[in-house]
């Protein structure tokens, strides 16, 4: 697992630069997390579970999304793509730590190891606009879109206000990611020669659909309800209901 403090003045203030761009803060009372006497221990140990793979999915966006920063820059991008792409990677590794801390509140930092290292997306040979094309639309786009669905869900199904709130402020930016994701796609195909980005649109036309049905078909199958459901580790297929998108 990655060092998350740091007792340099420098990097601190870049920390606290970081933490600063969170769309909800989590300070004032939700900050110490909820009252665990409250839960019983398989509770908090499925949602000790839950979280660690959060802080999981949480990096691997950092790793995608460093790596359409890279396709961007390779492919000479537009200022504003660059930008936005800066700012989804700096969001999602606030994301990481923010999850790491809900690890914390539930008494998991000391005993989970998680290990983050040699994450890595596949490189294709295709020209870097398609392969911007098809983080965009893959992953910036279409999983976001899915993980938004998701997480206005574990809104409705967590009572637990602290975890709530985390909720809150993980859904606010993924909505942003999913909506600069569209923009980005619909950039790129303006901006770059059809015969560089042919193979990567047929590819993404052909299997998206599907890959969209797949990511629905295995949130249900996990919504299952049981322990640790008010501190946001288990679903119901009744919480995907309402606002569906
Ligand atoms: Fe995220
Ligand atoms: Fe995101």
């Amino acid at each position: 697992m990655i060092e998350l403090a740091t007792d340099d003045p420098v990097l601190a203030r870049f920390v606290r630069d970081l933490d600063g761009q969170a769309s909800i803060a989590l300070e004032d009372g939700a900050s110490a997390g909820p009252e665990l006497a409250r839960y019983t221990a398989e509770d908090i140990e499925h949602a000790q579970l839950a979280w660690s793979h959060r802080v999981m999915g949480e990096y691997r966006g950092v790793v995608i999304y460093t790596e359409l920063l890279s396709a961007l820059i390779e492919a000479e991008a537009p200022y504003p793509a660059l930008a936005a792409v800066h700012r989804i990677i700096g969001d999602e590794l606030r994301h990481t730590r923010l999850c790491a801390e809900v690890v914390g509140w539930l008494g998991g930092w000391e005993s989970l190891h998680l290990d983050l290292g040699g994450q890595r997306m596949p490189r294709t040979d295709d020209p870097p606009a398609a392969r911007a094309l098809e983080i965009a639309a893959r992953e910036l786009t279409l999983v976001e879109e899915e993980s938004v669905r998701t997480l206005r869900a574990y809104v409705r199904a967590t009572a637990e206000p602290s975890i709530r709130r985390v909720f809150e402020s993980l859904l606010r930016d993924e909505v942003r990611h999913a909506a600069a994701g569209r923009s980005l796609v619909e950039l790129l195909e303006r901006s770059y020669p059809e015969h560089e980005l042919a193979t990567v649109k047929a590819r993404l036309r052909a299997r998206l659909p599907e890959e969209r049905r797949h990511l629905r078909e295995q949130a249900l199958a996990r919504a299952v309800g049981g322990p640790g459901r008010q501190l946001g580790a288990r679903l119901l297929p009744g919480d995907f209901e309402e606002h569906s998108c």
